[in-house]
């Protein structure tokens, strides 16, 4: 292994060298969003949109990667386009959120089902502990582009986010972007 200096562009989440990249597009995405049958009309209308692009940078044998991940602007009945959400598997694992450009919400819950919000802003670097859920909201009307690292055993663990859903949603009302309990949370 050798040392490198890779290229991230703010603007458009590009990786230099990349080294594996997926896209989520809205019909995969929903189980997490309040209005499906609203949801199912976007897909139909407006052809499946991208929600978001993840790019990664990983080399065999490292503790460490990193990458972008790219979200659209988008709402499905006021609902801001936002990723599935997880915790990690590994409960002794955080990560770090850098953000590069666009506006979001980074939504985050802990195992007690305390919540916490760190506005994403360009320049602002989020920790995330181990062991919090965290899902990030695009609440602007551009990409939200960021840089996240993390440990490659760390490990996505959707499972309970799918089931339960998260505490709080973030949603438009009247063209701000507002954090409500979410109606359809179950324990
Ligand atoms: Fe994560």
């Amino acid at each position: 292994m050798l040392p490198e200096g890779v290229l991230i562009n703010g603007l458009t989440g590009e990786v230099s060298p990349g080294t594996g990249k997926y896209t989520k597009r809205l019909s995969e995405l929903r189980e997490i969003f309040q209005d499906q049958t609203e949801l199912d009309r976007l897909v139909e209308v407006e052809g499946d949109p991208v929600v978001y692009e993840v790019i990664e940078y990983r080399k065999e044998g490292s503790d460490l990667f990193f990458g972008t991940t790219t979200m659209e602007p988008g709402k499905v009945s006021g609902e801001f386009f936002m990723t599935r959400g997880h915790f990690h598997q590994r409960r002794d694992m955080g990560e770090v959120y850098y953000t590069q450009s666009g506006h979001g919400v980074l939504l985050l819950e802990s195992r007690k089902g305390e919540t916490k919000v760190v506005r994403m802003d360009p320049g602002v670097c989020a920790f995330i502990p181990p062991d919090w859920a965290h899902r990030s909201i695009n609440v602007g009307s551009e990409k939200l582009v960021f840089v996240w690292v993390c440990n490659v055993d760390a490990g996505h663990d959707y499972g309970d986010i799918l089931k339960h859903g998260m505490r709080k949603i973030v949603v438009d009302r009247d063209g701000k972007d507002t954090i409500m309990n979410n109606p359809h949370y179950s324990l």
